[in-house]
């Protein structure tokens, strides 16, 4: 049987939520992460930035912004263990500018991934995937991807029967 790693960036805090503005308590994608999980299995892993970004919506759109001029690696408080065990990533993260927030970068340019299945979720309020993932197939190069699937973020709570059937198919 294939083992499922599920990793993720998810910020809670103030967000843009359907043209306004709204404070969180569980990430979107955090969300989506585990509807995956209950659905293949798996486990999970979320990726923390050292610095943790303003709970503010206007401060981190700043953050955010520089990061991705400055083509910035954020420092992050861990990496998954043995991730060479893996057979199946699903890599989950919000748009941020039209990409990955930078830590995810940061991530996963430290492993080669050569061979493994790689599986994008994105979150976000309409721009659906963004270049990401033409981002991460430069980054994780030979890596297999499947179909990534884009969730708006606003309907992450209730996404769990779209995000079940995506991720049956998916594996
Ligand atoms: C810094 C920042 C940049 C964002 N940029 C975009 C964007 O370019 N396009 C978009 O559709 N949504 C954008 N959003 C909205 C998020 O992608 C969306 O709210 C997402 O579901 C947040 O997921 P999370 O709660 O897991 O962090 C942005 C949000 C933040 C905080």
């Amino acid at each position: 049987m294939s083992k499922i790693l599920i990793v993720y960036y998810s910020r809670k805090g103030e967000n843009y939520w359907n043209g306004g503005l709204k404070t969180i308590d569980k990430g979107n994608t955090e969300r989506v992460a585990e509807f995956i999980q209950k659905t293949v299995g798996g486990e999970l892993f979320e990726v923390e930035t050292v610095k943790p970004y303003s709970e503010s919506y206007m401060t981190c759109i700043e953050e955010a912004k520089q990061e991705l001029r400055a083509d910035a690696r954020p420092k992050i408080k861990a990496f998954p263990e043995n991730l060479e065990d893996y057979d199946i990533i699903f890599v989950g993260y919000p748009n941020w500018w039209g990409t990955m927030p930078m830590c995810m970068f940061t991530l996963l340019e430290k492993y080669d991934l050569s061979g493994k299945t790689i599986i994008p979720f994105c979150t976000n309020e309409g721009s659906g995937m963004g270049s990401s993932e033409r981002d991460l197939k430069k980054i994780c190069k030979n890596a297999k991807f499947k179909r990534g699937l884009s969730v708006h973020g606003a309907e992450s709570a209730d996404s769990e029967e779209k995000v079940s059937a995506w991720a049956k198919k998916s594996v």
